[in-house]
């Protein structure tokens, strides 16, 4: 692997762990203004010093975020259906590789729709952007999109999604966690990081979710609604950094939110001395 390849990759998993906690604030390319994410702007400027790469399209990319932050950007470059639609899986490239190295990414994006109408067009999208990425130096992720089926989110599909993915050369895959997630990550020869998908119960349920991915051999999540939708984005954050990074327990991450989350006292507790981990890195802005 080239140079500038591993570079740009090395940056989006820091730490010992070489984990990442990608911010997931694209959706807005197909579902408009979702809750939570009306002003991108303001959305991402609390979260930004604590995501390890920020996932999005190049419109909010040059609207919203400051050309001098130095966090890596995972770049969405398919679309072209919406929310409007049944079948979400009608995507096509909507960003030219010269565009994506323009703007320095770190990572460019597109959905896989494996066994929907769209599987076709999206499994060549994929294969034509790693070679223009092979080019250019930039990696690409596959997402396994399920659309508006949510249900099909289960270890023999996620499986199958994912190998097709990494088999046409992706060179790391978002997809969803599941029962059996290790049947997922055993078979997916790259590195594989989960999203959140919509909005769950509680923070300790998203919390459980990333710590069930990462001990099924997950290296990271990109998480959107189970952050900016929580009561206090930034406190969640915090909390899944210390799962990602610093190998926390859910009770141990949620006492990271809820120390993170109160206003009078904004320092996340640390594990007890003697104990094995520690939350510290969870509670600090990462270092950029
Ligand atoms: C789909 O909208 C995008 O791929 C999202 O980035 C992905 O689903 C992760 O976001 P969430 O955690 O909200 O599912």
């Amino acid at each position: 692997m080239d140079w500038g390849m591993r570079n740009r990759l090395g940056r989006m998993f820091p730490g010992p762990r070489a984990n990442t906690v990608m911010l997931a604030v694209d959706h807005g390319y197909f579902m408009g203004p979702t809750h939570g994410l009306e002003d991108p702007r303001a959305t991402i400027a609390p979260l930004l010093p604590y995501a390890d790469a920020l996932a999005l399209t190049r419109g909010v990319l040059r609207a919203c975020v400051p050309p001098e932050s130095g966090t890596p950007i995972v770049l969405r470059v398919s679309g072209g259906a919406t929310v409007l639609k049944d079948d979400l899986s009608d995507e096509t490239i909507t960003v030219a590789m010269r565009d994506a190295a323009r703007l320095n990414v770190s990572a460019v994006a597109l959905s896989v729709f494996v066994g929907a109408p769209g599987e076709h067009r999206s499994l060549a999208n994929l294969a034509a952007l790693v070679d223009e990425g092979q080019d250019a130096g930039i990696p690409v992720m596959a997402i396994t999109a399920v659309g508006k089926e949510l249900e099909k989110r289960d270890a023999r599909y996620l499986s199958l999604a994912c190998r097709v993915s990494a088999e046409l050369g992706a060179h790391l895959v978002k997809t969803y966690y599941c029962e059996g997630f290790e049947r997922v990550v055993e078979g997916c020869p790259v590195p594989l990081v989960v999203a959140g998908g919509p909005r769950l119960d509680s923070d300790r349920a998203a919390l459980e979710l990333a710590h069930a991915a990462v001990a099924a051999g997950a290296r990271g999540i990109d998480m959107g609604r189970n952050v900016w939708q929580s009561d206090h984005p930034v406190a969640m954050l915090r909390g899944l950094r210390a799962v990602v990074h610093d190998g926390a327990s859910v009770d141990e991450a949620l006492a990271v939110v809820e120390a993170a989350a109160t206003p009078v006292a904004r320092a996340a507790p640390r594990i007890a001395p003697g104990t094995r981990r520690s939350v510290s890195r969870g509670a600090t802005p990462s270092p950029r």
